[in-house]
């Protein structure tokens, strides 16, 4: 047997990303949850999926992305990874998952890499997270670094508002932005900040971004595909649609009633046939039994 039974599959690795930094390629990434989805995102070509937790609120239909535990995590994330075999494979770390203890946090981060084949980790926070950063990598773990609009802190935030906006808040996105890197991380999300400081902060790290509502300045891209695929309500300004399949649902589930109710479907083609002699024989038994 091959040691390598994926060789002929060329993996992007946390390499291939800070490679696509110093040459200038921008990195692409889109949150998956499922095993078809993670299959057509990866015949896209995309860099990099996502597990992310946004899949409390487009998935699973929370307000937040607070509720989403680990084994919920865990679940998604299998089917990701059954679905996709080249891209880079990142689970986002939920809430209450790293942000207690950092042997928690270590233990939970290589749950995903062991139980549900991830390539990476995600997990909010800036310089009061460096040390949990630090012991995740040290155990062999990438870890993918997110600042600036941070979901998992919502309820300190006062909601899903655009961060560093101030020049103080701005110096402390980059010393945070620093920290991370200086901790090991591979890569920093940067989700809703001004372009302008986004470019700055990407201007001044070693590792790559990926802004998310932080303008084109920075080193890739990433949304959350149900946004870009038109299966949620409403979308954030930042996101941009790209195909409407909520719209098509409706209309595929509306037709598919329509053909049930008017006795359309199923058709020919979707029933299967008894061989005349077998049909024969089961009336006979009926009426045998229906004379006994
Ligand atoms: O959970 C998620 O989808 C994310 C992206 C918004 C980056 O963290």
């Amino acid at each position: 047997m091959s040691a390598r039974p994926d060789a002929a599959v060329a993996k992007t690795t946390v390499l291939t990303l800070q490679q696509k930094k110093q040459s200038g390629e921008r990195i692409s990434m889109l949150t998956a949850y499922d095993y078809p989805t993670a299959r057509a995102l990866e015949a896209a070509g995309l860099d990099a999926l996502l597990v992310g937790d946004s899949l409390a609120m487009v998935v699973l239909g929370h307000e937040s992305t607070l509720a989403v535990t680990m084994d919920e995590m865990l679940h998604h994330a299998r089917a990701v990874a059954r679905g996709a075999k080249r891209a880079l494979l990142v689970a986002d770390m939920p809430f209450m998952s790293y942000q207690a203890e950092t042997a928690e946090a270590v233990r939970n981060a290589g749950r995903f890499l062991k139980e549900a084949g991830m390539d990476a980790v995600k997990l909010e926070g800036g310089r009061d997270y460096a040390d949990t950063v630090r012991a995740i990598v040290r155990a062999g773990i990438p870890v993918m670094g997110h600042l600036g609009l941070q979901p998992q802190s919502i309820r300190r935030l006062g909601g899903f508002r655009a961060q560093a906006r101030t020049a103080e808040a701005a110096s402390d996105l980059l010393a945070d932005a620093f920290a991370l890197e200086a901790a090991g991380c591979f890569a920093v999300v940067l989700e809703s900040v001004p372009e302008k400081v986004a470019a700055a902060v990407t201007q001044r790290l070693r590792v790559p971004t990926i802004g998310i509502g932080a303008g084109g300045g920075t080193d890739g891209q990433v949304l959350v595909t149900h946004d870009l695929l038109g299966l949620c309500e409403p979308i954030p300004r930042f996101a941009r649609r790209y195909a409407s399949l909520a719209d098509e649902i409706v209309r595929a589930a509306a037709a598919f009633r329509r053909d049930v109710v008017s006795g359309g479907f199923p058709g020919p083609g979707q029933s299967f046939a008894i061989p005349d002699e077998e049909w024969g024989a089961f009336l006979a038994t009926l009426e045998q039994g229906s004379r006994a």
